[in-house]
């Protein structure tokens, strides 16, 4: 089965939309529109009532509902509906402050969080966080900002991947379509969650003719027929657009 992304113009380029009950990576330097296609994505799912979790493990949650307000995807409306939640699995506030969104944001749990506040989750503490909302909330479209935010231990660089292609392949399990965020430092040195994913997006930035251009390129999607090319990304009131080939 294939699910929409809700990204105007993207479904087209992979055969109609990401295939269901996999995992995906779409990666980019800072500020190329990776929160807004992911928030896109679970809000067009949540429009139709599956439920979807972005967990934010850097930004606060109330920061990324207040920018994806600016755009007409409803969803504020869609968080009070508890169709679209955000978790906090950040660094722990310090001063006990709640405001006017906490009542919003989907009460934390505490599985096993044993690692120093100020240090970076481990892949296990996230996947058992993520499993217990996952199961409460019947979650079926799932979001992780960022990956590069997990502390995956390993310094041997085979031993990372055994850690991160176990970290994906539990992910897998939950039933649910997810996509992971990653950072892009280098986009000619692949990462080993870019090998795990089933399918890899990556966002550019980048200054092409003495402009500032926005691209995105389909790196990889397993079973399917895909666009590969450079294409133009526009920030409009819904969101993201996909728009012509870069020339
Ligand atoms: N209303 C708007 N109209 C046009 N562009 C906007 C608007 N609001 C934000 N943007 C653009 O969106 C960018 C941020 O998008 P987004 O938060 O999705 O990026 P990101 O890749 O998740 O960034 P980060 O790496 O910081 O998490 C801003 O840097 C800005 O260029
Ligand atoms: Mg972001």
């Amino acid at each position: 089965m294939r699910i929409q992304t809700g990204v105007d113009g993207f479904d087209d380029l992979v055969q109609g939309g990401l295939l269901a009950e996999r995992v995906y990576l779409v990666s980019g330097p800072p500020g190329c529109g990776k929160t807004t296609f992911c928030v896109q994505y679970l809000a067009q799912g949540a429009a139709f009532g599956e439920v979807g979790l972005y967990v934010s493990l850097l930004e606060s949650p109330q920061n990324i509902i207040n920018d994806m307000s600016n755009y007409s995807m409803n969803v504020m409306t869609l968080v009070k509906m508890q169709k679209l939640l955000f978790a906090d699995l950040g660094p722990r506030m310090e001063y006990g402050f709640m405001d006017e969104f906490n009542e919003y944001v989907t009460p934390e749990y505490e599985v096993g969080r044993s690692a120093a506040d100020n240090e970076a989750p481990s892949p296990a503490t996230v996947f058992k966080e993520i499993a217990a909302y996952v199961a409460e909330y019947d979650v079926k479209r799932l979001v992780i900002d960022s990956v590069s935010a997990i502390r995956f231990t390993s310094k041997d660089s085979s031993l990372q991947e055994k850690e991160m292609s176990r970290f994906i392949r539990n992910l897998k399990k939950l039933g649910c379509t997810t996509i992971l965020i990653s950072e892009m430092t280098e986009p000619t040195a692949y990462s080993t969650e870019q090998f795990a994913a089933h399918g890899v997006i990556f966002m550019h930035n980048f200054l092409y003719d003495k402009t500032m251009t926005r691209a995105i390129q389909i790196i990889k999607m397993r079973g399917t027929k895909h666009d590969c090319n450079l294409r133009n990304i526009e920030f409009t009131d819904k969101g993201l657009t996909i728009k012509d080939l870069l020339d």
